[in-house]
């Protein structure tokens, strides 16, 4: 237990002399109790001479998985299934799923990929390599895990992105790649019945509410 103590005196007076001062006052006036404020630990790389390594911590036993990094998951965490690009997503894709996508892809991807994803985002626009259109053939034909796969391991000219976008944000991006690929390439049939009035109305009821606004 002193060792200890002494070793957070010593960690005190590394982080300056007045933060020692004002300890020692704390202290004082506390009848030298050991509150939570000064407590008996080793900081993360704190050395020590308690060890014969001369290091505080000790070495994990082998195969400890960090908190949070059990990633047994193939589908989830690499996009495959059984080591091929998998053409399912690890989980059921909503709407809003989609709108997360929508949101997280014009955030991240729109500098070289642009909104529509032909591949002439201003970052390109200014000199960066171009990237693929997604809606030539190999890439609409592409399965979604190879979306995934490429956000997260990054591919040739493109850095990845799995430390700045979470595993389900990339597959919520991959979903709105297709939405994407689905809307460059839909014809009237995909469109609802109920929406597809407005499809033959507009140029007229625009312009009139246009005129409209501007006669105001
Ligand atoms: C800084 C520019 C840049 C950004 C931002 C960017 N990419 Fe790319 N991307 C590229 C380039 C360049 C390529 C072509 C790489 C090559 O072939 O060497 C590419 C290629 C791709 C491809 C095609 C891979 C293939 O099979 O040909 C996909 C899919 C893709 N990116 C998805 C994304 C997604 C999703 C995002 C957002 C998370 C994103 N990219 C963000 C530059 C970018």
């Amino acid at each position: 237990m002193k060792l200890k103590i002494d070793l957070n005196l010593g960690g005190f007076v590394r982080r300056g002399l007045g933060v020692a001062c004002l300890s020692a006052l704390a202290m004082l006036s506390a009848g030298c109790r050991l509150d939570m404020h000064l407590q008996p630990k080793y900081l993360p790389y704190e050395s020590t001479d308690f060890f014969a390594d001369g290091r505080s911590e000790r070495q994990p036993v082998p195969g400890t998985v960090a908190r949070g990094q059990l990633r047994v998951d193939e589908l989830m965490f690499t996009g495959r299934e059984n080591g091929v690009a998998a053409s399912t997503f690890p989980f059921p894709i909503t709407r809003a799923d989609l709108e997360r996508g929508r949101e997280r892809y014009n955030i991240y991807c729109t500098p070289c990929h642009d909104y529509t994803g032909s591949g002439r985002g201003m970052i390109v626009q200014r000199g960066f390599p171009q990237p693929p259109s997604y809606h030539i053939q190999r890439l609409r034909d592409a399965p979604v895990g190879h979306f995934f796969e490429v956000m997260t391991n990054g591919f040739g000219a493109m850095y990845s992105y799995a430390a700045r976008i979470d595993t389900a944000d990339r597959w919520r991006i991959a979903a709105y790649i297709r939405v994407l690929q689905l809307s460059e390439n839909a014809t009237i049939q995909d469109v609802p019945d109920s929406e597809r009035q407005k499809l033959s109305q507009p140029v007229a009821s625009q312009s009139a509410g246009k005129q409209a606004r501007e006669s105001q």
